[in-house]
């Protein structure tokens, strides 16, 4: 059994985040999302439209997705590896490099992000039409 983690905050899903958590998927046989919580959010200075809990439903709704657990900050990730016994730690390649120090822990993979989409557009345009 291969085991694969992501992290980000998944805010109004859209097929940008559905292609890299399908291709996450099919990299391996079990797929973890690390879904930032609404105070890790603030931390970031970000505000998310949909909470945790409703965000966390959603993604629970993906077929590709295994299971959700919080990320509430930036140090988690090599105690969430060993926690879960993760193989391939995968982000879309806005994050390119910035998690190579994980390639001690297991395999690191940067995906192409899909161009043109993203929960800030979406959110900037539908509040363009209010
Ligand atoms: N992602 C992607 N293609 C997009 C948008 C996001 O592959 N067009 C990926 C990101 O690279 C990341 C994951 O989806 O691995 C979650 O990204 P997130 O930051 O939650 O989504 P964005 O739409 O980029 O959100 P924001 O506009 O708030 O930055």
């Amino acid at each position: 059994m291969k085991r694969v983690i992501t992290y980000g905050t998944y805010d109004v899903l859209h097929y940008g985040h559905i292609n890299l958590l399908k291709r996450a998927r099919a990299l391996g046989d079990y797929l973890v999302v690390a879904l930032s919580s609404d105070e890790f959010n603030a931390i970031k200075n970000k505000k998310s439209y949909y909470t945790y809990e409703q965000r966390k439903t959603i993604l629970e709704a993906c077929r590709y997705v295994d299971l959700v657990i919080p990320e509430n900050n930036w140090e988690q990730k090599i105690s969430d590896i060993k926690e879960y016994k993760i193989d391939t730690f995968v982000m879309g390649d806005d994050w390119e490099g910035k998690f190579d120090f994980l390639k001690d822990y297991c395999e690191v993979i940067y995906l192409p992000r899909t161009p043109d989409v993203s929960s800030t557009q979406t959110k900037n345009y539908l509040s363009s039409k209010i």
